[in-house]
């Protein structure tokens, strides 16, 4: 058992503030461990990992056996926040046993913690079970990037009245259902703040203003490791490409004249 649990996690609503992030490997997990116990409640191993990972442009090429590969990377390190690991693209559409089937498997051999869902009422059933079997669910809502096909890309979801109290109406019927916490992805901040107004569990927003009561970034992009456009609500807390790119040529000219590696590098 991890120190983090859902029940933590919910009592921060209306105490602090919490950031989260996404993990995808063994050595950003010890670093997020070095962070020390308070600073992250929970890393998402995200299907995202299929664009920052694997160079595709959008997460739907990643398989189950792909996720339970890296969730399971990054629970051998991790020790205090809560593991979550999305449930990708197919892995849950074609029926609810096999969608519970696949969460078990995250669970079983990925070692996660909680699952996430993209989808409002069309999840409920599915949430409702896995709930009831004792598999801790995280809804995500608003941008939900396994449906870019049909959003016709990575597009602001709830600008519009209606959408907005669709999606709201949506988000009580994932806490109804018995989800510890949500992601609210790409909406207006207004609709962010009255969905962390209205839940009683803590909602995480990406690109969904400042008064939800958690954030989550992409490691990539907060950390400054890419090097390409990123959306608007990015903040690059670091420079670790620059960074990288800096030690990547200083030791290819060190090799390149001869001064690496030197003698007290080498074996007598
Ligand atoms: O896959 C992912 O990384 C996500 C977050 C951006 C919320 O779903």
């Amino acid at each position: 058992m991890r120190a983090w649990t859902p029940l933590r996690l919910r009592a921060l609503k209306g105490v602090r503030k919490f950031a989260t992030v996404t993990c995808y490997d063994a050595t950003s997990a010890a670093l997020i461990e070095a962070c020390g116990e308070e600073a992250f409640p929970l890393v998402l191993v995200g299907d995202s990992l299929g664009m920052v990972m694997q160079g595709n442009d959008s997460p739907l090429p990643v398989t189950m056996d792909e996720m339970v590969y890296h969730v399971r990377c990054v629970a051998r390190v991790l020790r205090h926040p809560i593991l979550l690991a999305d449930m990708p693209f197919g892995s849950y559409q074609v029926n609810d046993d096999e969608g519970f089937r696949n969460a078990v498997r995250l669970i079983q051999e990925g070692g996660a913690d909680a699952v996430k869902i993209e989808g409002g009422e069309r999840c409920v059933p599915l949430i409702r079970r896995l709930v009831q079997a004792g598999i801790p669910v995280c809804g995500h809502l608003g941008l939900t990037p396994q449906s870019c096909l049909a959003m016709g890309g990575f597009k602001v979801q709830g600008r519009d009245e209606r959408s907005a109290t669709r999606l709201l109406d949506e988000a009580r019927m994932l806490q109804d259902a018995g989800c510890f916490t949500m992601v609210a992805e790409g909406v207006p901040t207004s609709l962010g703040a009255a969905m962390a107004k209205t839940l009683d569990i803590p909602v995480i927003g990406i690109g969904a203003g400042p008064e939800t009561d958690g954030q989550i970034l992409v490691w990539q992009d907060l950390l400054g490791l890419n090097t390409g456009r990123v959306a608007k609500f990015v903040r690059r807390f670091g420079n670790l490409g620059e960074a990288a790119c800096a030690a990547l040529t200083a030791y290819a000219d060190a090799v390149a004249d001869g001064t690496y590696p030197a003698l007290t590098e080498s074996y007598s």
